[in-house]
């Protein structure tokens, strides 16, 4: 069997994005900046530093920015120019030279699974990667770049993975899973719960925001009723992908924010202003003379 490689990624942004309203009534909380970056730029650049070259942007209305932020801007570019802001210039240029980028539109939010949904016929059939842009996860490599290194090992589809304390389970999708016995990051799947009662959870290892997915996928989507919330659930797809296919957990390494949460988007805006070159050292400094 060829070897199969993780061209493409599709990075879902048409939700409501509720927890942060008001900010996300008219702005989509996809864009909202970390110190000086919109959240869905660290979504497709990590997803570039993993090796895909085709990004799938599932939008939605009132989200037209994010497909400004990613193209060519002639007017920026020549005002900068024009005063000499050659760093500036560069930034703004290489935005647009990052990836080849596509949208597709979810016409109505109809849930996580209903948004990978949509970029079916972009993606086609071979196996791609899907990020969750307001799960902002700071690791070296990239959070996606470890799981494409597992996926060379297993072809099959990997979630990423976390421990979380005691009821947070509840928050997320849940493994059933055994350790995998040549792997120590790799989780054996035999069953997933969507957002469990801690009392019905069947482990602490919840699903994060870093998926790669089989194209047969598609297929176990549109089979799906609506789950959880009444939403078609990625999750729900998945676990019917086990009827078929071996599916593992992924332990990554690093720090992950729940940047679409308002405490852990300022938990992230701390980390990583801490470590910008620009402002990192003054915000440091700053920090330090503050009395919490
Ligand atoms: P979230 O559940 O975090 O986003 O989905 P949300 O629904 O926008 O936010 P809340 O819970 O109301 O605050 C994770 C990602 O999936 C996208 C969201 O835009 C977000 O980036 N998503 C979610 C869709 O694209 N379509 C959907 O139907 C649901």
């Amino acid at each position: 069997m060829t070897q199969q490689t993780i061209r493409k990624a599709v990075i879902p942004a048409a939700g409501f994005g509720t927890r942060f309203l008001p900010a996300s009534k008219a702005t989509p909380k996809e864009m909202l900046p970390l110190v000086d970056k919109p959240l869905i730029q660290y979504g497709v650049e990590e997803a570039v530093a993993a090796g895909c070259t085709d990004i799938i942007i599932v939008t939605g209305r009132g989200k037209t920015t994010m497909e400004d932020h990613f193209d060519r801007s002639p007017e920026l570019e020549a005002a900068l120019e024009a005063r000499g802001k050659t760093h500036l210039l560069e930034l703004v240029r290489s935005i647009a030279t990052l990836a080849n980028i596509s949208y597709v539109r979810q016409p109505e939010a109809l849930g996580l699974g209903h948004a990978v949904l949509m970029a079916k016929q972009l993606v086609g059939n071979e196996p791609f990667a899907v990020l969750l842009p307001d799960d902002i996860v700071h690791a070296q490599p990239g959070c996606l770049a470890q799981m494409v290194g597992a996926f060379a090992e297993t072809q099959a589809t990997i979630l990423g993975t976390e421990v979380v304390e005691g009821e947070a389970i509840s928050l997320y999708g849940c493994l059933d899973c055994t350790p995998h016995p040549a792997n120590t990051r790799l989780l054996a799947v035999h069953n997933l719960v969507e957002k469990p009662s801690p009392e019905q959870a069947p482990s602490q290892n919840a699903i994060i925001g870093r998926y790669i997915l089989t194209p047969r996928i598609f297929a176990m989507i549109e089979q799906l009723t609506p789950g959880a919330g009444g939403e078609l659930q990625l999750t729900d797809a998945i676990r019917a992908l086990l009827k078929h296919e071996k599916v593992f957990g992924f332990q990554y390494t690093g720090q992950r924010y729940d940047a679409g949460d308002k405490l852990g988007f300022l938990q992230a805006t701390v980390d990583f202003a801490l470590q910008h070159d620009e402002v990192g050292p003054a915000f440091r400094k700053w920090l330090q003379t503050q009395q919490f």
